[in-house]
Order: C-alpha cells, then structure tokens, then sequence
C-alpha cells in the first residue's frame, strides 16, 4: 500500500516531488491525467504505482487516495493565460478536481493533503514583499481558482479536522519543466529558445519582477510540510519561494550568459491579467516548517540550463 499519492505526478513539481519520495525509500502511489502532464516525466519514476486517471471523476480520486497517509497535491492546469481563454476548463481541473481530492481523502482516512496554491492569489496589490495576512486579490481565472481551492482546504481543516496545508508557490522553475507550450512558465521557455538561439520574447517592458523558486526548494518545502506537527501547520496557509524578486530583464541578462545566446529579447503587448510585482515574505515557512531556500538564483539557472541542454 503507498504512502503517499502525488496528483499530477506526470507535471514537473509532482514528477520531481515523487523522484524525491522515492529517493528516499518511501512508497509512492501517482496519479495523472496527461492533460498537460508528460508520460516522459515518468521515466525514472519506475518504483512508483502509477494510476492513469482524471481527478474530476470521483471514482479515480477515490482509487488515488485509498490507503494512503499523505497527499501531495500538484495537479491543475497551471497557467494564467490559459485561464484566460477557458476559464471553465481551469474551474474544472483546479476547483472541481481539489474538492473530489478532498472529498476521497476524507473518506479514505488521509492524514495529510499538501495543497499547491499560488501566488497568483495576492494579485497586483502594491505593497511588496507578499504577507499570508494580506487580503487576496485574484485577477485572473487560474488566481480565481487556486485561491477558492486554497479556501476548500481550509474550510476541510476546519468542519472536519483535517491536516490540510497550503503552499503558496511562487514561479516555480527548474528540471523537467515544460518548455513547449505557450502556456509554459517563461524560464523554460526562455531557456529552450536561447540554447536553439531563437530570441525570446518579453511581453511589456521587462521590468516586471518575480520570486522564481527552484524546484529543489518547492521539494524540501512540501517535505517539511508534510512531516511538521499538526498543531503547527493543520489549516495554515504560507508562501513557499525564495524572498527574492528578479525583473524578466535581468533574468534574461543571467540566461544570456548561462546559454551563451547572442542577441536581444523581441519586446510585444503585455499579457492580459499578468501582475507586475510578485515577491514573498518567507518568515511563516520558516517559522512553521523550519523551511530555507538553499539554492543560489544564478546556480539555480546553471543547473536548469544545463538540464535542458542534456536532457530534455
Ligand atoms: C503565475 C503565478 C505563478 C503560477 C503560474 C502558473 C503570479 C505572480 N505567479 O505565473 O505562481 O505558478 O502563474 O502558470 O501570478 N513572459 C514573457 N515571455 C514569455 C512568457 C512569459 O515575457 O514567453 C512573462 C509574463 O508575461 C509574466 C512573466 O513572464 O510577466 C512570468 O510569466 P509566467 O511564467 O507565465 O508566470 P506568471 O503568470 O507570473
């Protein structure tokens, strides 16, 4: 019987949570619908039990959460502009299928579901860094939907004593990430096209800023969260980043040397329903979970450049 059940284990943050779990001995149940997850990112993932399935069906969530003690739960259709041209498709894949997850886990006895909120949820509010306490501020669909999955959590914590706890990613980059949508978060993007020497494009000025969190990072914080005592982390929410912002701009400068790409970004219109500032105050994660970033920005990048240089 599995442990743990990773959701979306065929995405990048549940790929690389399992590879972790499964490094570590443990066993791992992961469950996929491969609407964007890749069956590739499997490869590796050989020990775990892995079940084909949509979460927006009861019965697979049911199947999923059987037995287990912890979940994970990474899986949603990420991405902003995404939401934007089918925000039903984002309600179904991030609200429905969280609250079936909720719902088996219940009934399966879990004791544990970590949750993969977003940072989308504080929206374009201008005091930096971004606080737990703060009032949420969704502007698109994808925000929409994270935050009232984030609430279904809380709300599961407290009318039946749940030990749900949120992450609030902040753009989350690194190994394994998708770099071939046009939905795919813009690090990956950004390092494919200038290892093939193709100008990436930016859209708006550049000076729009991000709190890009390393993979290895988001790990440990899930792990952390996992294992902490209920009485401290039961129903809480926090922000899992670095505490760092770095424009597009400079970003693009690191990768230019990171890749060795030559030219210069082609600049177009601003997204709709992008935010321009994104940047977390981290001291609840390391107040609850003990929690620290340990990899470098720019060491971070090299190892993600070198990523897709060999093995994408
Ligand atoms: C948002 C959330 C993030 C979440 C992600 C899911 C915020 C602050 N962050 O990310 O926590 O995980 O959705 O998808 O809301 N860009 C370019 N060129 C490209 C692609 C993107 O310039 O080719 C720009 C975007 O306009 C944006 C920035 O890069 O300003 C980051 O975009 P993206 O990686 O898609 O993530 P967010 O929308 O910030």
């Amino acid at each position: 019987m599995a442990k743990y059940l990773v959701t979306g284990v065929g995405g990048f943050i549940g790929r690389s949570i399992a590879a972790e779990l499964l490094a570590r001995g443990e066993s791992v149940r992961g469950i996929d619908s491969f609407i964007t997850g890749r069956r590739a990112n499997l490869v590796g993932l050989e020990a775990m039990e892995f079940q084909e399935g949509d979460l927006a069906d009861p019965a697979a969530c049911a199947r999923a959460c059987a037995g287990v003690d912890t979940v994970f739960h990474e899986a949603a259709l990420a991405s902003v502009p995404r939401s934007v041209v089918d925000p039903v498709a984002t309600n179904v894949n991030c609200v429905d299928a969280t609250l079936n997850v909720l719902v088996a886990s219940r009934g399966a006895g879990v004791r544990r579901i970590v949750f993969a909120g977003s940072s989308s949820a504080y929206g374009d509010t201008p005091t930096l860094p971004k606080r737990e306490e703060m009032l949420p501020n969704p502007i698109s669909p994808y925000a929409a939907a994270k935050l009232a999955a984030e609430y279904y959590m809380r709300s599961f914590a407290r009318v039946y004593g749940m030990e749900t706890v949120v992450l609030r990613y902040f753009n989350v980059f690194g190994p394994y990430q998708d770099p071939g949508s046009t939905y795919s978060g813009v690090l990956a993007i950004f390092c494919r096209k200038m290892l093939a020497g193709e100008a990436p494009t930016i859209y708006g000025d550049g000076q729009q800023s991000r709190d890009f969190t390393y993979i290895d990072d988001v790990i440990n914080a899930n792990l952390l969260a996992a294992a902490a005592p209920a009485e401290k982390v039961a129903g809480q929410m926090m922000n899992a980043a670095t505490g760092a912002r770095y424009t597009l701009r400079e970003t693009f400068d690191i990768l230019k040397d990171l890749t060795g790409f030559k030219g210069e970004p082609v600049f177009a219109e601003a997204r709709t329903g992008d935010i321009r500032h994104s940047h977390a105050d981290i001291s609840l994660a390391r107040k609850l979970l003990g929690y620290e970033p340990k990899v470098s920005f720019r060491e971070a990048l090299r190892r993600t450049v070198e990523w897709y240089k060999n093995g994408a």
